[in-house]
């Protein structure tokens, strides 16, 4: 497996790959990966002849206040992650190397996506993702690349970006990946102390209260909105940054569930903002 450094780099060995007439598969991440970025990877492996990670964590996603310069990182630890998933190889670039001085430009996917759930509580969040995505579909012109339903937003964001500005490169959606316990795995769950950690888990157990509801008939999205709030606030270290639920993929809002809808939240422990979600 190589690391590459620089945008010239990691442009050549696609180059490489291309002339073998190999498909190439994208993984972006942020790094300190866990087991929920190793199944994406897995997967990009299954269907791609080469499978290329990103490892960067992305300035131009946090807002003021946030955990840029916290954020956990591990490149070694990664690397060794990644080659036993079999990646072939990473493109860890430096900030300056994605946005040189001077840099001028961004994409901004349009307010009914981005303004609601996590881009609410993080605005010019999605501006972030959605401008890093893109450059890093332009540096490795991947023939599909690989997201994780945890940040489904995320996911939509992408989706639309990529079909309004006619990029070629197919999503593959991956499920959730989950701790035995059911906390859904993040980079960030090493800020939690043991008992923060104990409380989180009011997080997927009330999204599954939630469905089994939906399951037994309810369908007042009101009500299952104050069931999930109800058995959040009930843990006392729980801040809830929001608990939603919007029609999906459309992300209007309901008062009825019909068709699909996504029961998604955010909430604070300590210093860590966990997400979740789940299709209704
Ligand atoms: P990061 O949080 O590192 O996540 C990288 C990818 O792994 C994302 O597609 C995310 O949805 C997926 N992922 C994270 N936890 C997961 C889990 N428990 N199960 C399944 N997939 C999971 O998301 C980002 O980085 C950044 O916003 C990025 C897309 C790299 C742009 O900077």
């Amino acid at each position: 497996m190589l690391i590459f450094h620089t945008i010239a780099e990691i442009r050549e060995f696609v180059r490489q790959a291309r002339v073998k007439g190999y498909s190439i598969g994208l993984v972006p991440t942020m790094g300190y990966l866990h087991e929920g970025h190793l199944t994406l990877m897995r997967q990009a492996k299954k269907q791609c002849d080469t499978v290329i990670i990103s490892i960067f964590v992305n300035p131009t996603q946090f807002g003021p206040g946030e955990d840029l310069a916290s954020y956990p990182r591990d490149l070694d630890r990664d690397a060794a992650m990644a080659e036993g998933v079999g990646v072939d190889a990473i493109f860890n670039p430096a900030a300056e190397e994605i946005y040189p001085s001077g840099y001028s430009t961004y994409i901004d996917v349009e307010q009914r996506i981005t303004e609601k759930l996590c881009g609410a509580s993080r605005p010019g969040h999605f501006r972030g993702v959605a401008t890093v995505v893109a450059k890093l579909f332009n540096i490795v012109k991947p023939d599909y690349a690989y997201f994780g339903q945890k940040d489904a937003q995320q996911v939509l964001v992408i989706k639309r970006m990529i079909a309004d500005l006619n990029m070629e490169v197919g999503v593959v959606t991956v499920p959730t990946v989950r701790e035995h316990d059911g906390l859904a795995m993040s980079s960030r769950n090493v800020y939690l102390d043991p008992e923060q950690r104990q409380a989180a888990l009011s997080l997927s157990s009330s999204l599954n209260r939630a469905a089994a509801e939906v399951r037994a008939g309810e369908r007042d999205a009101a009500k299952i909105r104050q069931l999930v709030i109800d058995l959040i606030k009930a843990e006392p270290l729980a801040r809830i940054d929001y608990v939603e639920i919007y029609s999906y993929p459309d992300l209007e809002p309901v008062e009825f569930i019909k068709g699909q809808a996504l029961l998604a939240l955010a909430v604070k422990f300590g210093r860590a903002r966990l997400i979740d979600n789940i299709i209704l």
